[in-house]
């Protein structure tokens, strides 16, 4: 027996037949690209709720459909993606190799393949100018916030890595033909594509099994430079126009990590710097004249929204900005959430007025403000120790890199803080949550999103490509999972 499920709100429109007892969430995963379910449909996260007309409110995820519905979907807008470029980034002489050649006004694609959201930079050629920036939300979102979850859901559903390639061939086409719609270009003309992303995304572009990934000794299946043709893919530019992936360093520092590190002109920095880049995970950097240590931590799902309870991505009506009751709400609406930069002003905020001991315990809900149903958003004492670990997550890593290279924070002369979080997060106030190192604020450069900055590089300079195997080569990888010192130091920093 088949039933009609009709999936609405103010963007969509659509009716399908399924069939009985079929998963609602399955369903809309196949109908709506960038539909929100962070733990993956586990029934954990409670976030893939909609509204069933008759059923009142239900989780997608748990819900097997066994009549004719109506599915009100929540209402989803384009996230607030940092893509700009920024000073810091090196300016290198234009080297394209053969691809020129291809078309009499080439255009090139660098894509950004963050595990939450992708950021295109359509390139013209002939000048190697930024003509156009689209960024839309990783479509495979729908199989999990992290990339844990993705990684299983290609190793334990049939098809589960084809789906993956796909979706992500699919955004890449889509960017392409949205571009040449609006400007009138062929995708044809269209030569070189130069893709950065982290290490899982990359698998998974390549539809390359990323399980080793998810599992001790966390070996990765590739990380050097990788060049097809685009087509072989199914990403439909030019017969014969490249796709280039960025060298990644290891499991948990990708290709985003190395590519933006190398974008950054270091010789306006000298000194001993730091650079971190806090997304789905963090990922950190410590430069000195001598050595380079790089490390990764399991510390953003908590800064993305994805275990608190009234978190959310940096969408529309997240809470972004928070102090001492008053807040500013993406998008001016009314707030639903919060988000990572308002969550750790949330954070600071309570630890201010003495709400927040330096052990974490809180004796009552901490109330943010009101929804726009009048029911409170509040942070509980589950979604403060989801705080700690993260925090404690980044600042332990920083500290074991410091200590490894004999330095001390007042050793330190920038710390660059990439990505969309480190952009729009209050430093002051992540100093004072014990996230970030207690150095004076005018030590901080926020450097944009890097990342994208080293793949527009890698499309127009080929000697870029080079530059980033040269500093690949140099990085030292911390492993911390096997770090005997780390547990310690991540239990001493779990206090605030
Ligand atoms: S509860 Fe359904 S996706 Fe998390």
């Amino acid at each position: 027996m088949k039933h009609k499920v009709v999936l609405k709100n103010s963007a969509i429109s659509k009716v399908v037949e399924i069939e009985d007892g079929s998963n609602l969430l399955q369903c809309i995963r196949e109908q709506v690209s960038d539909f929100y379910a962070p733990c993956g449909g586990n029934g954990t996260c409670g976030k893939c709720r909609v509204y069933i007309p008759g059923d009142g409110h239900v989780t997608s995820c748990l819900y097997h459909v066994n009549k004719n519905i109506e599915v009100i979907l929540p209402h989803r807008v384009e996230m607030q993606v940092l893509s700009s470029q920024y000073k810091l980034t090196k300016v290198l002489p234009q080297d394209l190799g053969a691809v020129v050649n291809m078309s009499t006004i080439p255009y090139g694609l660098a894509v950004d393949i963050g595990t939450t959201t992708i950021v295109f930079y359509v390139v013209n050629l002939l000048f190697g100018s930024v003509v156009d920036i689209i960024s839309i939300v990783n479509p495979q979102s729908k199989y999990g916030a992290d990339v844990i979850s993705r990684i299983n859901y290609g190793a334990t559903t049939p098809a589960g890595l084809d789906e993956l390639q796909k979706v992500l061939v699919q955004a890449i086409n889509g960017a392409i033909a949205k571009f040449c719609v609006s400007y009138d270009v062929n995708p044809t003309d269209f030569v070189k594509i130069s893709v950065v992303g982290n290490t899982t995304m990359l698998h998974n572009l390549l539809r390359i099994d990323a399980l080793p990934i998810a599992h001790a000794p966390f070996t990765p299946q590739f990380t050097e430079v990788k060049r097809l043709i685009a087509r072989s893919l199914g990403i439909t530019i030019h017969e014969r126009g490249e796709l280039v992936l960025s060298p990644s360093l290891s499991a948990y520092v990708g290709a985003d990590i190395v590519a933006g590190l190398a974008s950054v002109d270091m010789s306006k920095l000298g000194g001993n710097f730091l650079f971190v880049d806090i997304g789905t995970n963090g990922e950190m950097v410590l430069v000195t004249p001598d050595r380079i240590l790089a490390c990764a931590t399991a510390a953003g799902p908590a800064f993305e929204g994805a275990n608190i309870s009234c978190g959310m991505p940096a969408l529309a009506g997240a809470i972004s900005e928070f102090d001492q009751g008053s807040f500013k709400v993406i998008g001016g609406g009314e707030p639903v959430g919060v988000c990572g930069s308002g969550l750790i002003d949330v954070v600071a905020t309570m630890l201010e007025t003495g709400v927040l001991g330096p052990d974490g315990n809180i004796s009552d809900d901490f109330v943010i403000c009101k929804d726009v149903d009048f029911s409170a958003i509040t942070l509980n004492q589950k979604d403060v120790r989801e705080v700690q670990l993260a925090k404690s997550a980044v600042f332990s890593g920083i500290n074991r890199m410091m200590s490894m290279a004999g330095l001390s924070f007042g050793d330190l002369d920038h710390v660059l803080l990439a990505g969309g979080f480190g952009n729009y997060l209050r430093i002051s106030n992540a100093i004072k949550i014990g996230l970030l190192p207690p150095i004076p604020i005018e030590k901080y450069i926020q450097v944009g999103n890097s990342a994208g900055s080293g793949a527009v590089l890698a499309l127009n300079t080929e000697n870029f490509i080079t530059q980033m195997e040269e500093l690949k080569s140099k990085i030292e990888y911390v492993e911390l999972s096997t770090d005997s010192e780390f547990p310690l130091e991540f239990a001493m920093n779990m206090f605030f």
